[in-house]
């Protein structure tokens, strides 16, 4: 890091993180990072190694034996009940909950021809229902304490596809959705949320990237992403942020202005002849908000017309 251009030293001291699938992988680099600028941690995961240890437990010692204040919970985040017991841990134990990161997931892959609709449900009910499950418990407390910093996982895969990961994609791209909805409820409580759409070697991607690529990709790059978008320091809602070795990136769902026909009511035959205008992204804009696009929409449509 280029420590000269650092101006602002994030600190978590007096926080209170809960990170979910925290027991390997870029989980536990959040939460081992949380921990070593001073957060308190509910380090999840349901995990365990071969010998029946518990993975969560095994990165609470090592937040515990570097000094730091941690707690390990098992429970998995697809289930409602679980998910309120994490919230309730970091309340009872710590006191509150500043910050939630919706890191667990798994995959089925499998071209979506071939794909098991079980499969399917699973990976929507960790990845999406789980992150909503936690966020639900966590957003009550958050807003009586007027904080709040939730962070989703999302992907590449969901932002831009990707073979033989329809059900993941899926997931993760239901994620934004989440996202813009809980960024625009949670801003007046000063409950911001926001997306890290990483890039690590973990056992996810085990074989899946390039070996020089892995090679590179530590998890605590990613992690330095996720750490920014929960602290307090940064202040803007609704962000996706991709993170990798030295990259990051802001990624944003933008729309071309559109094409305004003189006449409301337009048949398919009008469409598909104006395509390349209606497609044509110079000027290509970002919306707050679904409001926000229906005002635009309503001011082309009707000029004049009081909004
Ligand atoms: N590694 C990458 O390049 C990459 C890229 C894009 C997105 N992601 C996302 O980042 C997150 C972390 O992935 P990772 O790469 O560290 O993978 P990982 O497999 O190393 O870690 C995932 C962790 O989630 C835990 N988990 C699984 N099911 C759970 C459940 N029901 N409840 C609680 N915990 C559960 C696992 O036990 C595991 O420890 C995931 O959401 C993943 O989709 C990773």
């Amino acid at each position: 890091m280029q420590v000269e251009e650092c101006r602002v030293a994030i600190s978590f001291e007096n926080r209170v993180a809960l990170v979910t699938g925290a027991g390997t992988g870029l989980g536990r680099s959040h939460a081992l990072m949380l921990a070593g600028r001073g957060a308190q941690v509910v380090v999840n995961d349901p995990a365990t190694d071969a010998d029946g240890n518990s993975a969560a437990q095994a990165v609470v010692d090592e937040i515990v034996s570097a000094g730091g204040r941690a707690i390990a919970n098992t429970g998995s985040v697809a289930s409602k009940e679980a998910a309120q017991e994490m919230v309730d841990l970091a309340v009872s134990e710590f006191g509150k909950i500043d910050i939630l990161i919706n890191n667990a997931g798994i995959l089925r892959d499998r071209s979506f021809a071939k794909s098991d609709m079980d499969d399917f449900d699973l990976v929507i009910a960790v990845h999406l229902l789980g992150s909503a499950y936690c966020s639900r418990a966590a957003f009550p407390v958050m807003k009586e304490n007027n904080f709040g910093r939730i962070v989703m996982t999302t992907s590449n895969s969901g932002l831009y596809g990707n073979f033989g990961q329809a059900n993941y994609s899926a997931a993760k791209a239901g994620l934004i959705g989440l996202m813009n909805t809980l960024a625009i409820e949670g801003a007046k409580n000063n409950i911001l949320v926001n997306s890290l759409a990483p890039m690590a070697a973990t056992a996810m991607t085990e074989g899946g990237m390039p070996q020089e690529l892995l090679d590179r990709f530590h998890p605590e790059y990613a992690s330095a992403g996720a750490l920014m978008l929960a602290s307090e320091e940064f202040t803007e809602t609704g962000v996706i942020l991709s993170a990798a070795a030295g990259h990051y990136a802001r990624v944003r769902v933008t729309s071309s202005p559109g094409f305004q026909f003189a006449a409301d009511s337009v048949s398919p035959d009008e469409v598909l002849a104006k395509w390349a205008d209606i497609s044509d992204a110079s000027g290509t804009m970002e919306f707050a908000s679904a409001a926000e696009e229906v005002a635009y929409v309503a001011k082309r449509t009707v000029p004049g017309a009081a909004q």
